[in-house]
């Protein structure tokens, strides 16, 4: 024999890590391109097809209509069945989507919105710490007001963060605009920004602590 015997063990091994090799690809692939990891895009399905494009476009309700935690607390909330029946128990109320809004308010049981923007648990995030200091909703949520599905617009990532909170100027505006996703400055957009910026103090940090506590 010219070879010696262990190597008649070596096609086994080749298979076994071309098999691992294969599954952790696999793995990476799937890691990667699942909504959850790519983010950007991910617009689920509701349970009742409220449209923003309908409500904040068409009909022009305030975002602070519904969300009306967002300038005084970490979270903007998703509003209770209350704030829909506000209007819908005159508005339409037979059209299918609608009845389901009156059934779940008669029942009690909040509708079941499934969520789409989530940072993990060891990142903390503040929305009134950005509204009050002129961040309009659009730099973070796209054009939430011409969307039937809401979809995430932005990363949310660190990196993403940190661009902006090593040079805010750009996306600062008059506080009194932040939910006025279709506004331009007349001029330019960083010498508005440096005029709220100096009117509020704005200053953002960097250190870990600001976002890892
Ligand atoms: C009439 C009430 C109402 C108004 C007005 C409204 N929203 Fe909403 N918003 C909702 C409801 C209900 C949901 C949850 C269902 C969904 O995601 O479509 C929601 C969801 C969202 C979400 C996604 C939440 C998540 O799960 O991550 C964002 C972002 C958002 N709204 C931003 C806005 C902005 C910006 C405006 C103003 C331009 C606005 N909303 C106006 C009712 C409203
Ligand atoms: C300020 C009043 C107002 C509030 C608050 C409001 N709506 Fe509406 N909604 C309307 C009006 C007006 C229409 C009709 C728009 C049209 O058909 O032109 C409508 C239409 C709808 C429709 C489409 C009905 C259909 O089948 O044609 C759905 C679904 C709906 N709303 C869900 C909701 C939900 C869910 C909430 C609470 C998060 C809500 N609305 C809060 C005024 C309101
Ligand atoms: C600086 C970026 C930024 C701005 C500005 C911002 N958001 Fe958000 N929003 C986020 C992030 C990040 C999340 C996810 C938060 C989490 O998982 O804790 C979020 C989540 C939400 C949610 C889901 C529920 C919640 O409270 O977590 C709603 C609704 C929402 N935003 C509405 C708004 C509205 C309305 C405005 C403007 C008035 C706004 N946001 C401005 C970044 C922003
Ligand atoms: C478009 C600009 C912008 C983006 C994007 C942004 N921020 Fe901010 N952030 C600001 C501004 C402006 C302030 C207010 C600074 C001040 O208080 O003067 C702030 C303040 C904060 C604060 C409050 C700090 C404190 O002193 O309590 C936290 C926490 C924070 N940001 C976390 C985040 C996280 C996490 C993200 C990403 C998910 C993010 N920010 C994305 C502009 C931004
Ligand atoms: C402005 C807010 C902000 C600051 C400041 C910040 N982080 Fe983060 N960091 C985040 C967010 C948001 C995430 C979650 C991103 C995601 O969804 O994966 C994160 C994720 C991480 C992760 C997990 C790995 C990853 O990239 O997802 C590590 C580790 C981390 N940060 C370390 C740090 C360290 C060290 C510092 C200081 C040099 C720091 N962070 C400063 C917002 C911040």
């Amino acid at each position: 024999m010219v070879f010696p015997k262990w190597t008649n063990k070596i096609p086994a091994l080749a298979l076994v890590s071309a098999l691992g090799l294969l599954l952790l690809t696999i793995f990476v692939l799937w890691y990667w391109f699942s909504p959850k990891h790519l983010n950007v895009g991910y617009a689920p399905e509701q349970p009742i097809k409220y449209s923003h494009k309908v409500h904040a476009g068409t009909l022009g309700i305030d975002c602070r209509y519904c969300h009306y935690n967002v300038e005084r607390g970490q979270f903007a909330g998703v509003p209770p069945t209350e704030v829909c029946m506000n209007c819908h128990t005159l508005v339409k109320p037979d059209f299918p989507e609608i009845v389901k809004i009156r059934e779940a308010f008669s029942s009690g049981n909040p509708i079941p919105w499934v969520r789409v923007h989530k940072l993990p648990e060891f990142a903390y995030f503040n929305h009134s710490a950005h509204v009050n200091k002129g961040v309009s909703c659009v730099v973070c949520h796209g054009r939430i007001d011409q969307m039937d599905v809401v979809r995430q617009d932005q990363p949310l990532s660190m990196g993403w963060c940190m661009d902006c909170h090593r040079d805010p100027a750009k996306n600062i505006r008059d506080r009194k605009l932040v939910t006025n996703l279709a506004w331009h400055p007349d001029g330019d957009p960083v010498e508005n920004g440096r005029k709220f910026m100096d009117k509020y103090h704005v200053n953002t940090r960097t250190d870990c602590s600001t976002c890892h506590r």
